[in-house]
């Protein structure tokens, strides 16, 4: 259970005094700065510290015995192949922000918002095209719309009102944080999936619905009905029996109440719906008892999606002290480096991908990460659970899901694919952006900006050393190969040998690599040679000298040899454009006015005002975990922001890098 260390630094933070697509108004303020006592400079044997900044790594696994194939053939075809996933946009896969933490990972307010996370969004923009965030989860159950919040906060928990197994408490939040979303979508490509809370459905709170689609408009992809419907029952939430009939009644009650209200002005919300959202945990309901009710057909032209939630594994009995078996974090690394894992979880679903494809729809996965209550300590945070979650994402393209969504729940998880610092920033202290944010990273290029991307496991025996193919109107494009075995010796590197039947090879094809030295490796990982750095160190930008690397193919043999270090990932580009970081159209600029603290005027310049933080007024009072966060935090975490700003200094103009 993680004390957050006493932080009251403060820092850099920007204002959106005014937003317009590339040539917003930013207003940059300099606050004082004060000591912040880091979490990785406590050992390992002693943290405290919230689970954000652990330090905790584990030993990676053994390498093999028997050892595995060096040479692996990538045997494509270039035209004729069968068994490809359906057709995938480039924002495949994108992420999920319990809606608790909405203030501190995109802004404090509309007018605030943070430019780290507009940095990250941008760098999958230009790589795919667009991001879609999911904005819900637990919290957005009890979520209620108020006209205004003490100190003009935009979202407050209630904690004289927590209830529930997993101790959630009811969220209070004013139209502000829809504009904020509103804000975000005019700046960087970020479209939205939105939760309505279902607790109580006599009457529905319908006041998300009507102002979400006032304020987002066509920013607003999909309305999540319900959050895990079938955990209900077990979370106290709905009296037994609660059955897939009794959710469907509860979606026809719904549409109804809408109806009447009267919210619905332009009859968009109603065909917005997204169901049924089930966990699919046991002994919850298989989807297959939603499809049997009827449930598609009935609200066919309500559905704008069906989806579900799914973690590979739970760690709620570490976290809660519940009676669940407590996992042994180092028992069960090995689990999360084997493609077999992926294969394993997705199986179930692979009906109802079918199914969805035989209604016309499509499927999302709407919540998921490493571990349900948070992830695992040196496995959700280390260079492994990079290479995890991408073969992840490519798993669940290559099963025909139509999207999927890193969850992200704050400083009380491990699994953050990227986080603001505790509460205000210092200059120095930035976001630290997580494994899972390279891993979406990668794959919204090996996705690229098509929207027309299908992607093929190819279905190596080694479960070490899985292989994608990716297509575009039927023709192999890229190749994306992994080697999940640590081995520094470097005997367990793998060389990936592509040939293309009925095609002809380049004679030279790029390389980009998502690399680090170790599967246990915390922070600084690379992709294409430029990382985001480790603890507190990223202001969303990647930093370094980019590598694109070309090699050679044979032209004889018509083979391009491809080595995968152990442990790593290459994303092999047959043909086409390579997103370069070198591009001149790589980088958004924002005009800026800048007002900042007299000290550092002299050298402010435009870089030095890109890697300012956003100011986070928010408090992380509680871990928002899916399932609930730390338990027994709310009364301990109270951390007392002091804004302490100073707005004395010049007025100058700059640009703002937003990429
Ligand atoms: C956002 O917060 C800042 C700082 O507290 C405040 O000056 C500004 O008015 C707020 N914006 C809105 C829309 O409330
Ligand atoms: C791909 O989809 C995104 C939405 O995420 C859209 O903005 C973009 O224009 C599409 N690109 C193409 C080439 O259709
Ligand atoms: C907080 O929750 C309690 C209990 O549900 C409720 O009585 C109270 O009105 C809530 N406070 C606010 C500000 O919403
Ligand atoms: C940003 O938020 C403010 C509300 O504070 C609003 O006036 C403004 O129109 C918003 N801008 C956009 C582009 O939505
Ligand atoms: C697949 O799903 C359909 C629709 O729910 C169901 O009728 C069928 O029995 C399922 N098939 C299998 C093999 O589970
Ligand atoms: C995905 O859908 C395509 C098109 O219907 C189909 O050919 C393919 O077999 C499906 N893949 C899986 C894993 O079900
Ligand atoms: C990342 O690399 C930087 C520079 O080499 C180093 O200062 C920092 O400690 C590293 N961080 C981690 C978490 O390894």
């Amino acid at each position: 259970m993680g004390i957050p260390l006493p932080v009251r630094s403060l820092g850099l933070f920007l204002a959106l005094t005014a937003v317009v697509p590339c040539h917003g108004k930013i207003t940059v303020y300099h606050a004082n700065q004060a000591a912040f006592t880091t979490a990785s400079a406590v050992p390992a044997a002693q943290y405290s510290g919230v689970q954000a900044y652990s330090p905790v790594t584990l030993t990676p696994p053994p390498v093999p015995s028997p050892a595995i194939a060096s040479a692996i053939p990538v045997q494509l075809q270039n035209a004729g192949t069968i068994g490809m996933s359906i057709p995938q946009p480039g924002s495949f896969m994108g992420f999920s922000v319990e809606m608790s933490v909405t203030n501190q990972v995109f802004g404090k307010n509309s007018t605030q918002l943070q430019v780290p996370f507009l940095n990250l969004m941008a760098n999958l923009q230009q790589r795919s095209g667009g991001v879609r965030i999911r904005v819900g989860g637990n919290t957005q159950e009890s979520a209620k719309l108020v006209d205004s919040l003490h100190n003009n906060r935009i979202l407050q928990k209630n904690l004289t009102g927590i209830f529930g197994t997993t101790d959630t408490p009811p969220l209070d939040y004013t139209r502000d944080l829809l504009y904020m979303m509103a804000n975000v979508s005019a700046l960087v490509n970020v479209r939205w999936f939105l939760g309505v809370p279902w607790f109580v459905t006599k009457p529905f709170d319908l006041a998300i619905v009507g102002a979400s689609q006032e304020i987002l408009g066509d920013y607003l992809l999909g309305l999540q009905c319900a959050n895990e419907p079938d955990m209900y029952v077990g979370h106290k939430h709905r009296t037994d029996p609660y059955t897939p009939y009794d959710y469907g009644g509860e979606m026809s009650d719904f549409l109804t109440q809408l109806a009447a209200s009267g919210l619905d002005v332009t009859g968009r919300a109603k065909q917005l719906l997204i169901g049924p959202n089930i966990a699919n945990s046991q002994p919850a309901w298989a989807p297959e008892q939603i499809w049997n009710t009827g449930f598609v057909d009935t609200y066919s032209e309500n559905l704008a999606y069906l989806a579900v939630e799914k973690y590979p594994t739970s760690n709620c009995g570490a976290v809660y002290h519940d009676g669940e078996a407590i996992l042994d974090p180092q028992a069960t690394f090995p689990e999360f480096l084997s493609h077999t894992a992926h294969v394993q979880l997705l199986a179930p679903y692979l009906n109802s991908t079918r199914y969805a494809q035989s209604k016309g729809k499509q499927f999302l996965m709407m919540e998921t990460n490493s571990a349900a209550c948070g992830g695992i300590g040196g496995i959700s945070d280390v260079y492994g659970g990079a290479l995890w979650g991408l073969d992840y994402a490519l798993q669940l393209a290559h099963s025909n899901f139509s999207g999927g969504m890193f969850h992200t729940g704050g400083q009380h998880v491990f699994y953050n694919p990227f986080i603001a610092p505790p509460t205000a920033q210092s200059t120095f202290r930035q976001w630290s952006i997580g494994p899972l944010y390279y891993a979406a990273l990668a794959m919204a290029e090996a996705m690229g900006k098509s929207n027309l991307t299908q992607v093929l496991d190819l279905k190596i025996a080694s479960p070490y050393t899985p292989m994608y193919a990716l297509y575009e109107n039927g023709t192999p494009v890229r190749v994306a190969a992994f080697n999940y075995v640590d081995d520094p010796t470097g005997a367990s590197d793998i060389t990936a040998v592509v040939s293309i039947a009925g095609g002809t090879l380049p004679s030279q094809v790029k390389v980009k690599y998502l690399a680090a030295s170790s599967v246990s490796q915390k922070g600084n990982y690379t992709w294409a040679g430029q990382t985001f750095g480790g603890f507190f160190e990223s202001d969303g930008r990647p930093m370094g000298t980019e590598d694109i690397q070309s090699v050679s193919c044979d032209t004889t043999a018509q083979t391009c040899s491809v080595k995968v270090p152990a442990p790593g990932f290459a994303l092999i580009f047959l043909t086409g454009a390579v997103y370069s970081e070198n591009e001149p159209d790589a980088v958004l600029t924002f005009a800026t006015t800048a007002r900042t603290h007299t000290q550092n005027t002299a050298t402010v310049d435009p870089a030095v005002l890109a890697t300012s933080n956003g100011h986070n007024g928010a408090v992380d009072g509680l871990g928002s975990t899916s399932r609930g966060g730390d338990k027994n935090a709310g009364g301990r975490i109270q951390m007392h922001v002091v804004l302490s700003v100073l707005t004395a200094g010049l007025t100058m103009g700059a640009a703002l890098l937003v990429r």
